[in-house]
């Protein structure tokens, strides 16, 4: 079976940057995240870097990655950043309270991760803690990482084994305070944010982004509050939005499944747009110049966790199906990126919808890695304006078009077309009118499987990765493809 589709890609055109941060990642003091996913230590067998997996570094630096948020999530909002500095052995242990109440070591904290951020090549964005903490916890953490001078706590840094102090773009002013960050109401919360915002500042030439805390999903009344009570004193403003289905206390599994949960979730995950459009339609008021940033740093699809690992460690499996999820909602940024211009899909190693997992000094590759590395030609690549006619895939009660399509041109004037197939049986033929093009060759890559909760094991880890994709055909500026069932493809025009 083969449907029709048409796009009107205007090469010629100038749609604004997609943000390269949108391609940013997270990493939370979370089931085995950090330690085991991350940090092993400097004395673990498992090959590492001052105490970093360098399998794990190697194969993100291949993604390059543009940002990691740290610490959490809602570990952030009772983490004290003095427990995680100076000599290993003598730093606290302390209780993890909100994932399993498990003991925390401390081991990995403010140095292992900035240092891990220059391994890595990326930009650190900590999250700070309003919910237990004081604004002079805040600064003085700020001023411990940043300052340049002579006090004390630059001081204390240097006596860390730290001389010069870290470039930190990014802060954030507490994590879902409307939740596990305190419990608080929007209109109390905003009091907070103009308290501590007054004295994170930016010392010694850092110039630091502070990142108010934003709404739960759809939650339209939180960000039109945030907006009414601080105004543009917020440079950027989050929002958190995970793929659940069919409902938090029941959630689907992430392999197993079969095409009603296929369908059912790519559908829910189109819910980002609304999620999006609601905190625009509150920031457009005070803000028509997109000066604020509006910062998805959570998304991702939340399964159940894997049958014999604990819950509260977030393990999930990874398919075919999160690397379209991915696909489909990096589109949707791309479309918002006037003001979206941080993303960050929870997280990066062994939790949730993850890039990698782990299991003792074995590492694998997930379905939705392979869609990050594919989709890297984006990164600050100017967006393309299109229009795009594709038939509706419908299974049961969920329905979204079969194709969602997203089309960039690099400084080079390279044209890359990513084109996601959501429909589970029916390949599509696809004929894009490229306006305004005068690419003469077509190459591209594709990432599919045979089944569609398809995933990589320990024991066959590269089960699901991409392959050359040579069913497109180029003549003058009409491109056609085919575009198989199930399936994401990555088109290169030069
Ligand atoms: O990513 C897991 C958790 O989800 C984070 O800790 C929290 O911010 C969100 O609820």
């Amino acid at each position: 079976l083969a449907g029709e589709a048409t796009a009107v890609v205007n090469v010629d055109q100038d749609a604004g940057r997609i943000n390269r941060h949108i391609y940013g990642h997270f990493a939370e003091h979370l089931g085995r995240c950090i330690y085991d996913g991350i940090w092993v230590g400097p004395d673990s067998p498992i090959p590492n870097t001052d105490g970093a997996r360098n399998d794990v570094v190697t194969a993100l630096k291949n993604l390059s990655i543009p940002n990691l948020r740290w610490p959490g999530g809602c570990f952030a909002d009772d983490y004290h950043w003095r427990d995680g500095i100076g000599p290993q052995d003598k730093r606290p242990k302390r209780i993890n309270m909100h994932w399993g109440q498990v003991i925390d070591t401390n081991e990995f904290g403010t140095h292992e991760f900035l240092n891990l951020c220059e391994l890595l090549d990326t930009e650190p964005y900590l999250a700070g803690n309003v919910g237990s903490g004081t604004p002079q916890e805040m600064r003085d953490w700020i001023e411990y990482m940043t300052f340049d001078g002579d006090s004390e706590l630059a001081n204390l840094r240097r006596k860390n084994g730290r001389e010069e102090p870290w470039k930190v773009p990014y802060f954030g002013v507490g994590n879902e305070n409307w939740g596990c960050g305190g419990n608080m109401r929007p209109e109390y919360y905003a009091d907070l944010y103009r308290r501590y915002s007054t004295y994170c500042r930016s010392f010694s030439g850092n110039r630091m982004t502070l990142v108010a805390c934003g709404a739960n999903g759809l939650d339209a009344n939180w960000t039109r509050v945030m907006t009414e009570r601080i105004g543009r004193r917020m440079p950027a403003i989050s929002l958190h939005y995970y793929t659940v289905y069919p409902a938090w206390a029941n959630k689907t599994v992430a392999t197993g499944f079969g095409e009603e949960e296929w369908a059912a979730v790519l559908s829910e995950c189109l819910r980002m747009r609304t999620a999006i459009g609601n905190a625009e339609a509150s920031l457009d008021k005070i803000d028509p110049r997109n000066r604020i940033g509006l910062f998805v740093d959570e998304w991702g699809a939340w399964y159940q966790n894997e049958p014999g690992t604990p819950g509260y460690a977030l393990y999930q499996q990874n398919s075919l199906r999160d690397a379209l999820l991915a696909g489909i909602t990096l589109h949707i940024f791309h479309e918002h990126n006037d003001r979206v211009r941080m993303a960050n899909i929870a997280q990066v190693v062994n939790v949730l919808q993850a890039m990698i997992l782990t299991e003792g000094d074995k590492m694998l590759p997930t379905p939705s890695y392979h869609l990050f590395e594919m989709y890297r030609v984006h990164q600050d690549a100017t967006r393309l304006p299109l229009d795009v006619e594709s038939p509706e895939y419908a299974f049961g009660d969920h329905s979204l078009p079969a194709l969602s399509v997203s089309a960039s041109k690099n400084e080079a004037g390279e044209v890359n077309i990513s084109i996601v197939n959501a429909h589970a049986t029916e390949e599509m033929d696809l004929k894009i009118d490229l306006k305004g093009s005068e690419a003469e060759s077509v190459t591209g890559r594709i990432l599919t499987a045979n089944q569609l909760d398809a995933h990589n094991t320990f024991d066959a880890p590269n089960s699901v990765e991409p392959s050359g994709f040579d069913n497109a055909k180029l003549s003058g500026a009409t491109l056609e493809a085919a575009i198989p069932a199930h399936s994401v493809v990555v088109l290169t025009l030069k």
